[in-house]
């Protein structure tokens, strides 16, 4: 595995595998790699003849100073399983080489999809670093595609707003959730839990099953949907930031579920902040409960993958 650490020696690189006709592809990462960033960097292997992997916890996404200082730090095990995954390249820069001295720009997404849920709990400069950090890293690799999962649903919404209104020539790619046997979603915060907290926090992926069941019996009715995600949650002493139910594209919250929504949480369990969603959808209405039983299966919101224009 080559580890590159300088925008430069990148550069030289992705040129080489340029001039070879290769497709590069992009899995942009905080690091403490899990089997949702390996299902990434193995849709890249397939999709493109280059993977290229890129580690670095983002200072400018993290509004919580205690978040971004036990943000699970594990280069060598990730180099190991990007490499096992199918990934050529694992660029890991320093804060420095991303952000040098007298640093000053800033790509922003401005209005409600950065705005609503994450944006309102997180702040909007949450989603304001990710596009910054996001557009950096595709100016440093250039990839053809670029690959994000659907557990942060509104950052892949956010992205392909970016790309779609900066004219970004790349594919942006999204893919299920990978869950835990129990249902929890994998995320690189789950290992700062405890014991006792990894038990409360499967209370996350039941809370969403029980939406969806009231869903399927015929409950469109969003407080009441809300409410029975709510219970699961406090039955485990949980208590969510919020629970939304939502427009998938614009994230404009709904009162009824008369159509295809997402359904999106944020729930804090002792030092960590976890994520879910999954889509609610009359399409899926009586098909089994996607993702939420057995190691590995996939869940979630994704949306469907347009082509960028200019990659035609
Ligand atoms: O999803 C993440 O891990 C981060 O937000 C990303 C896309 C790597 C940007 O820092």
């Amino acid at each position: 595995m080559l580890i590159i650490r300088t925008v430069a020696e990148l550069r030289a690189h992705v040129r080489g595998l340029r001039a070879k006709g290769h497709i590069i592809g992009l899995v942009p990462t905080m690091g403490a790699l899990h089997d949702g960033h390996v299902s990434l960097i193995a849709a890249s292997s397939l999709r493109a003849t280059s993977t290229i992997v890129s580690l670095f916890v983002n200072p400018r996404q993290f509004g919580d100073a205690s978040d971004l200082a036990g943000y699970p730090r594990t280069e060598e095990d990730d180099a190991a399983r990007a490499q096992a995954a199918g990934a050529a390249v694992l660029f890991a820069p320093s804060v420095g080489e991303v952000y040098p001295d007298g640093y000053s720009a800033e790509v922003r997404i401005s209005g409600p999809l950065t705005e609503r849920l994450e944006g309102a709990h997180r702040g909007p400069e949450h989603f304001h670093g990710v596009t910054t950090v996001v557009t950096k890293l595709l100016n440093m690799v250039a990839p053809d595609v670029v690959f994000f999962g659907a557990k942060d649903a509104q950052q892949v919404l956010v992205v392909r707003r970016l790309v779609r209104d900066l004219n970004l020539p790349v594919d942006v790619v999204a893919l299920p959730t990978v869950r835990e046997a129990d249902g929890l979603a994998l995320s690189s915060r789950n290992v700062r839990l405890s014991s006792a907290d990894r038990r409360r926090a499967v209370a996350i992926p039941r809370a969403i099953a029980a939406v969806v069941e009231a869903y399927r019996a015929g409950e469109l009715d969003v407080p009441a949907l809300t409410a029975r995600a709510t219970a699961v949650l406090a039955d485990a002493g949980l208590t969510a930031e919020y629970v939304a139910i939502a427009d998938p594209a614009t994230l404009e919250p709904r009162a009824v579920v008369d159509g295809p929504a997402l359904l999106a949480l944020a729930v804090p369990v002792g030092p960590v902040r976890l994520i879910d969603n999954t889509l609610l959808s009359p399409v899926l209405a009586d098909s089994p409960v996607p993702a939420l039983s057995g190691a590995g299966r996939t869940g979630g919101y994704v949306q469907q993958v347009p082509q960028s224009p200019e990659k035609g």
